[in-house]
């Protein structure tokens, strides 16, 4: 297949589709590989490093987008700087790879439809075991979970680890963590890995183990009457929708832990839905002056009541990060990892060089959203009636 990696046009994105080192891999493969000039240049990656793997550079993006049998991007297709939108730009019969996000865009779905172009979304490969080389949604989350500590930790005007001096000791941070899923996890780890005390809330009993082998300490779930303890586990490692009274129970349960924080990170997330809103207003004025808030969810809503998406909100000296696109504020991880994805997808559509689309496979099906001219995803196809 004749593979082309372009330079993503979204504005802020700095990651690449695929690096370096997967070219080498891909051409031993039995692939071709062309990439547009300065593709991996903002997350490190020089026109010479991709040349020296063998990749051909192409001088502008409608040639590169012409030629190619398989286009792969990291963000969903745009209008291009160069007149036309991205899909317009594609040969007739090629395949897109990238975050597509059919459900949330499924215009675009059926406009690739019409141009002809195949598309296999990333954001769909379903979350199982055999599917987790290529699982990018997960690779890409991680390493948000992380980076979104180190900005509460860049935020706060103290520092996180217990430490002696001889001028006397420092206590250390207190981190509360809302949702133990790919991001929190990660989050707890790097929160514990600075110093902190990490406590976290999440919806899941199943996950107590697995936040407690991590070092955190986990806040129970609120009680319902005649159980233990909810349990909102909806299966797959994600959680069910709770009910209005569960969500004002369980913010009763954490405004303790949140007016003692110093940072909060909310990674609380119900797949399809809006986030759950777990820190209100009142909550945030009871934390002190100088706390910090990350709020990974500002893309769905948000976790906090006061979240504004891409922007800082000062709340009586409190500040709330409505954080998106993490992963391109650590581009070369990142585009490593994705790349690794891509090139795991790759090998399983391609034999000898040659793609073999297997429509009955479940990854397959869980991630083609358009083939041959029709949308054939049956949520995104519902969505567009
Ligand atoms: P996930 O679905 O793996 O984890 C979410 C966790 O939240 C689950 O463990 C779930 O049980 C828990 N949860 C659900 N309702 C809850 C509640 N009421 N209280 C406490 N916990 C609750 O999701 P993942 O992949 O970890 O992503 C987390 C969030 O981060 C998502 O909203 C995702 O879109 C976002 N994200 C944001 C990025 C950014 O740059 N801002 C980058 C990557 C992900």
């Amino acid at each position: 297949m004749n593979i082309g990696i372009p330079k993503e046009i979204a504005p802020g994105e700095t990651r690449v589709a695929i690096i370096p080192e997967t070219v080498a891999r891909l051409i031993k493969k039995g692939h071709t590989i062309q990439f547009e000039k300065d593709a991996g240049l903002a997350s490190g990656f020089t026109n010479a490093d991709y040349e020296k793997e063998g990749a051909t550079l192409v001088p502008d993006a409608s040639t590169l987008y012409a030629n190619v049998d398989l286009l792969v991007k990291v963000q969903r297709p745009l209008a291009h700087p160069a007149g036309k939108h991205e899909l317009e730009m594609m040969k007739k019969g090629a395949l897109l790879a990238g975050f597509f996000y059919g459900l949330t865009y499924p215009d675009a779905a059926k406009k690739a439809a019409e141009q002809g172009v195949d598309v296999i979304s990333m954001d769909a490969i379903p979350r199982t075991t055999k599917a987790q080389r290529m699982d990018a949604l997960s690779s890409q989350t991680n390493l948000a979970g992380y980076k979104a500590v180190i900005i509460g930790a860049n935020g706060l005007g103290k520092i996180f680890p217990l430490m002696m001096t001889a001028a006397g000791t420092i206590s250390p941070a207190r981190v509360v963590i809302l949702g133990a899923g790919v991001a929190g996890l990660q989050a707890i780890a790097t929160a514990k890995r600075l110093g902190a005390v990490v406590e976290v809330s999440d919806v899941r009993p199943e996950v107590k183990e697995q936040v407690e082998s991590l070092g955190g300490r986990y806040i129970e779930p609120p009680r319902e009457e005649g159980e233990d303890s909810a349990d909102l586990s909806g299966g797959g490692g994600y959680a069910r929708e709770a009910t209005p009274e569960y969500l004002k129970k369980q913010q009763e349960l954490l405004a303790k832990h949140i007016a003692e924080a110093d940072v909060v990170v909310t990674t609380a997330n119900v797949p399809g839905r809006k986030a759950p809103m777990l820190v209100s207003a009142a909550m945030v004025a009871s934390m002190a002056p100088g706390s910090v808030i990350v709020d990974m969810a500002a893309e769905s809503g948000g976790n906090c009541e006061l979240t504004r998406a891409g922007e800082v909100v000062d709340h009586n000296g409190v500040k709330i990060h409505g954080v998106v696109n993490l992963p391109a504020q650590t581009p070369y991880h990142a585009s490593q990892l994705y790349s690794r994805n891509l090139q795991a997808l790759i090998d399983y559509i391609t034999k000898e060089g040659q793609l073999q689309l297997d429509l009955e496979d479940e990854i397959v099906q869980g991630a083609l959203l358009v083939h041959q001219g029709a949308v054939i995803h049956p949520k995104v196809k519902e969505l567009l009636g």
